[in-house]
């Protein structure tokens, strides 16, 4: 079984190989660019890592999880776009660096680049066809979001859900599903991705606000001046009524660039938001370690999965 740094290394030699066959044109250049920056490719290792828990060959699903990037950083390409986004790790972004037209379409072609890869397998077009289009209604709903007063936890998950989690649970089906896996192995390992993609957003929404910002590689307090409705704002609004403090509120009512996000920070450690959304990872997290003891292969197989969930526990980028 590869380690997570083995089938990184592998899925990073596939992209500069990908990389230096685009055509050097306005089109595919800012796609490279994004491509090339650093990136902990997540979602590709968690392709190969199913293929390989499920007995498949280490790089057998090389391409389906080269699709897989490729569309998740097609979503990234227009999710800064739509979330006004100056840096995306530790650079600036394509529609700063280039404009945003230029970020639409060469967006846009990225996602056929990503369709290229997943024509091999019907079921895995099928599995991507729907996840895609889930991926899509997450952004709108987080968008919606934005300008909804309240909007209660149940609803968060659900928009974490589609915009995130379904991805993770469709890059382990795919590798699942192309070394041969059960239906009933397809749907576990599908739950165990599930609920390491919610841990891997509300880390993330931990990260906007409480990361260093040399590590995390993209505007710290962002999401909290942009008003995002995160589990961090939600449960904070929630326990700034049960103890009669107004600071978030007031923020909120502000203009976003006169927002004092120092101010809002503080009141979320005060009100002790950051430690249950702490507490709501490692749930997330067990639960998935869990699915992973329901499923029927050697123990060895599993390791490497094993590893990547530890490894989301505790990253800082
Ligand atoms: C960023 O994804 C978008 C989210 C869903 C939080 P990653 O945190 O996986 O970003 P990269 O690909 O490693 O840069
Ligand atoms: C990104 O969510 C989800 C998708 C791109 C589908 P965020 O907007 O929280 O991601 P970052 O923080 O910009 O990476
Ligand atoms: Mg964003
Ligand atoms: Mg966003
Ligand atoms: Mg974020």
């Amino acid at each position: 079984m590869r380690s997570f740094d083995e089938h990184r290394a592998a899925v990073e030699a596939r992209i500069e190989r990908w990389c230096a066959a685009m055509p050097a044109n306005g089109l595919h250049e800012p796609m490279a660019y994004l491509m090339r920056l650093p990136a902990k490719r997540v979602r590709p290792v968690s392709v190969l890592m199913a293929h390989e828990l499920f007995g498949g060959a280490p790089e057998g699903a090389m391409e389906e999880a080269l699709g897989i990037e490729l569309f998740h950083n097609f979503t990234l390409m227009h999710d800064d776009i739509m979330d006004e986004a100056p840096l995306r790790r530790g650079r600036p972004t394509v529609h700063a660096k280039w404009n945003t037209n230029t970020a639409i379409l060469s967006g846009d072609a990225m996602l056929v680049r990503a369709y290229m890869q997943m024509g091999r397998n019907a079921r895995v077009m099928e599995l991507f066809n729907r996840y895609a289009l889930e991926v899509c209604e997450g952004q709108q709903l987080d968008m919606d979001f934005e300008r909804l007063a309240d909007v209660a936890l149940v609803e968060y998950k659900e928009m974490i859900r589609l915009k995130t989690a379904v991805l993770l649970s469709c890059a382990m089906q795919v590798g699942a599903v192309l070394a041969g896996a059960s239906e009933s192995d397809v749907q576990r390992i599908g739950d165990i991705g599930e609920h390491l993609g919610l841990a891997f957003q509300l880390r993330d929404d931990l990260l906007d606000a409480f990361g260093d910002p040399d590590k995390v590689g993209k505007q710290v307090g962002g999401d909290l001046r942009a008003g995002k409705k995160t589990w961090l704002l939600i449960r904070g609004l929630e326990k700034s009524q049960q103890a009669g403090r107004t600071e978030l509120r007031e923020e909120l009512t502000k203009a976003p660039t006169d927002r004092d996000v120092p101010r809002m920070i503080r009141v979320l450690e005060e009100l002790a938001v950051r430690a249950e959304a702490e507490a709501e990872v490692v749930q997330h997290d067990e639960a998935a370690l869990a699915g992973l003891d329901a499923i029927g292969t050697p123990e060895a197989n599993k390791r490497p999965m094993r590893e990547l969930a530890a490894m989301l526990m505790v990253r800082t980028h």
